[in-house]
């Protein structure tokens, strides 16, 4: 049963990518997931940032909110910690306030990595992230794509997500990755405070699924890119359904939460037993088997 994919010119082992944000900030425990297709390293900028303080990150019933604020250790840092890493395929998810910033970063990660990932789509980052203008989405994917000469994918997040996709395309992004967590917030009502020290967050996992799902399918008529899809993976039959509204790739980020770092193996397994069970021959026939 064969689980290559490709998103563009980028080549996978299988469709299962490591989401930004997950256990990726250190070259030690990025080399725990040599099993993912490629791993996606948490977003950086030029210089370094803090993030928000505690608490940053909460379980709720259905899922994980977290607002850490894009702490990173600025590029430079970065690169030291990646050098000579061990796994499958490695892709820099960068952010930036303007398309300079955004052309900087991608140029200075370019020796290190195999793609890029442009995260235009974190819930609560001012004009970093889903701030990012959707007027000044075009020309800063193209600034990227004229400042490196490897794929470049965009993340965005649910809102206003058609329109964002199209301009990253007229940009010429090699694909869109959808979608972020969704912006949320949770209260302690026994003391009236929100939760999060950041008061606002974006939720992942389980419940966010059908909305990455319809996302997903409804961009694959929007756009002629390929599609990442990512938002509440946790089993095989969830990479199918995503793949089947018309996703060529996945990421899974808070589904390590629940599963462990063993997730790629298992889920890598449990999909060759899906694909046997119901005939397919190779994981890319799923790829839009839902579109009509
Ligand atoms: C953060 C959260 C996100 O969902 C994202 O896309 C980027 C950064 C964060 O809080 O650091």
């Amino acid at each position: 049963m064969c689980l290559e994919t490709s998103v563009g010119p980028l080549k996978m082992k299988n469709p299962l990518m490591l989401a930004s944000g997950v256990l990726d900030m250190t070259r030690g425990s990025m080399e725990r997931f040599r099993e993912a297709g490629a791993i996606v390293t948490k977003s950086v900028g030029m210089g370094e940032r803090k993030g928000y303080g505690n608490p940053s990150v909460v379980e709720l019933e259905h899922g994980l909110l977290n607002a850490m604020g894009l702490p990173n250790p600025g590029v430079d840092e970065y690169l030291k910690e990646i050098e000579g890493i061990d796994v499958q395929k490695i892709v820099g998810s960068i952010f930036g306030k303007d398309e300079h910033e955004f052309a900087r970063v991608a140029k200075k990660i370019e020796v290190a990595v195999d793609a890029i990932e442009m995260n235009m789509s974190c819930p609560h980052a001012g004009s970093y992230g889903a701030g990012f203008p959707t007027d000044k989405i075009s020309d800063a994917v193209s600034a990227v794509k004229e400042s490196v000469n490897i794929p470049v994918f965009v993340k965005l997040g649910m809102e206003n997500i058609g329109r964002r996709a199209r301009a990253a395309e007229e940009g010429g992004a090699d694909a869109i990755v959808a979608i972020n967590t969704v912006r949320a917030m949770s209260i302690d009502i026994e003391t009236a405070v929100p939760i999060l020290s950041n008061k606002v967050g974006g939720y992942s996992g389980p419940a966010i699924k059908p909305i990455g799902v319809r996302c997903v399918y409804e961009l694959s008529e929007e756009v002629d890119i390929p599609i990442i899809g990512v938002g509440g993976i946790t089993t095989a039959e969830d990479v199918i359904e995503y793949m089947m509204a018309g996703a060529s790739a996945v990421q899974i980020g808070t589904g390590v939460y629940y599963r462990g770092e063993k997730i790629f193996e298992e889920i890598s397994k449990e999909l060759r037993e899906w694909l046997e069970a119901h005939e397919y021959g190779r994981i890319k026939d799923v790829i839009g088997a839902a579109r009509a």
